[in-house]
C-alpha cells in the first residue's frame, strides 16, 4: 500500500471512530469531568501511538535511501539501495539505483579516454625521451670518448667523469622511459615486465620477492596493462609509505583468470582511510576490466597491505566502458 493511502486509511480510522464515540456513549460536558479528560487522553495517545508507528515504519526505506546515498561510492561497483517499503518509496530508490548505474557507466567511460589520453601521453613522453634526448646523449658520450682519446693526460680524468656523468643521465632517461612505458609488456610479455618491475624497486632497504606461476590464463592487453600499473602502483606505495623490508609480487590463476598479490610487511594503512589518487587510480583501473580489487591491512599477519586484483582471462566484459581507439594502450 503507498504511504498515502497507509496515512490516510489510518486518519481516516481515527477520526471515524473518535466521531463514533462521540456520536454514542462518549460525552463531553462543559467544563470537562475528571473521567471525561481520560477518554479523550487515552484516545488521543492510541491515536499518536499508531500514527508515529505507521510513519517510522513506512519512512525507514528513506532513512536507509539517505545513508546509501551518503556512502555511495562509484568505484566500489555493486553497492545498490535495497528496494522495500511503500510504492512511493520503493519507486524512489529504484530511480536512484538506476541513476547510480547511469552515473557508473558515464564515469567508467570517461575514465576509460582519460585512462587512454594518459597512456598514450607516456608513450610519446617515454618515446620522445628515449630517442631524442638519448640520441643526444649517446652522441655526447661517443664525443667525449673521442676528445678522451686524445686529450691530454691532465684532462682525461676530468672528461672520464664528464663521461661517467653523461652514462649515468642516460641510464636514468632509459630507467624513467621504462617506467613511463612498459616497453617490455609489448616485447617480452607481462611477466618479463614484472619481473624487471620487482628488479627495479629491489633497492637497498627494500627486497620484492617474485612468484610468476606459469600456466596462466591467457589476458587481453588492456588486462594486462591494468595488472602491469596496479602492481607499479602498489610497488611505489610500498617504497614511499609502507617502510616494508620486504614486498612480495605474485601472479598466479585464479577461479576463471589471474590473481595479482602485493604484499609488504611494512605499518599497514593504519588509521589512515583517505585514498589519493594512487589508490582511486587503481580502483578506476580495475573497473574498466571488469576486475575486483582489494586494499586491506594487517590481513597477512605481518601487519603489513595487500593489494589484491582479481581479474577474469579472455575478452574483457561487455559491461566494461566503450574501449577508445587503441583501448587503453
Ligand atoms: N603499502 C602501504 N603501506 C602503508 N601505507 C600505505 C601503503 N599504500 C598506501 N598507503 C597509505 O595510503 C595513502 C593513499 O595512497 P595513494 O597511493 O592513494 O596516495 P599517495 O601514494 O599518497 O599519492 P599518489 O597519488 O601519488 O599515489 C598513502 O598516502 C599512504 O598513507
Ligand atoms: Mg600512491
Amino acid at each position: 500500500m503507498s504511504l498515502f493511502w497507509r496515512i490516510f486509511a489510518l486518519d481516516a480510522v481515527g477520526l471515524v471512530v473518535a466521531a463514533a464515540l462521540l456520536l454514542g456513549p462518549v460525552t463531553v460536558s462543559t467544563p470537562i469531568l475528571p473521567g471525561e479528560v481520560l477518554v479523550v487522553v487515552a484516545g488521543l495517545a492510541v491515536l499518536l501511538t499508531v500514527n508515529a508507528v505507521v510513519l517510522r515504519v513506512g519512512l525507514a526505506p528513506l532513512g536507509r535511501l539517505g545513508r546509501a546515498m551518503a556512502d555511495a561510492d562509484l568505484l566500489r561497483p555493486g553497492a545498490r539501495a535495497v528496494v522495500s517499503g511503500p510504492v512511493e518509496t520503493a519507486e524512489l530508490i529504484t530511480t536512484y539505483n538506476a541513476m547510480l548505474d547511469r552515473l557508473a557507466a558515464e564515469r567508467a567511460a570517461s575514465a576509460a579516454g582519460a585512462l587512454s589520453a594518459q597512456e598514450r601521453e607516456r608513450h610519446r613522453v617515454a618515446r620522445e625521451l628515449h630517442d631524442e634526448v638519448g640520441q643526444t646523449l649517446t652522441a655526447v658520450l661517443l664525443q667525449l670518448k673521442r676528445v678522451a682519446d686524445r686529450a691530454p693526460k691532465d684532462l682525461r680524468e676530468e672528461l672520464g667523469q664528464a663521461q661517467e656523468a653523461t652514462r649515468a643521465g642516460l641510464d636514468e632517461i632509459r630507467r624513467i622511459a621504462r617506467r613511463l612505458r612498459p616497453g617490455v609488456l609489448d616485447e617480452l610479455g607481462l611477466l618479463s615486465a614484472l619481473r624487471s618491475l620487482a628488479a627495479e624497486f629491489t633497492t637497498h632497504g627494500l627486497t620484492v620477492r617474485h612468484d610468476l606461476r606459469a600456466g596462466l590464463p591467457p589476458l587481453t592487453e588492456e588486462t594486462e596493462l591494468v595488472v602491469y600499473r596496479v602492481a607499479q602502483e602498489a610497488l611505489t606505495n610500498t617504497a614511499r609509505h609502507s617502510g616494508a623490508d620486504r614486498a612480495e609480487l605474485r601472479l598466479s590463476p585464479a577461479a576463471d583468470g589471474v590473481e595479482l598479490l602485493v604484499r609488504d610487511n611494512g605499518t599497514g594503512l593504519g588509521a589512515q582511510t583517505g585514498e589519493s589518487a594512487g589508490i582511486r587510480g587503481m580502483r578506476e583501473r580495475a573497473l574498466l576490466i571488469g576486475a575486483a580489487l582489494s586494499v586491506t591491512s594487517g590481513a597477512n599477519g605481518s601487519g603489513g597491505t595487500d593489494i589484491r586484483l582479481r581479474a577474469a582471462a579472455g575478452a574483457a566484459p561487455a559491461t566494461t566502458a566503450p574501449a577508445s581507439p587503441g583501448g587503453l594502450r
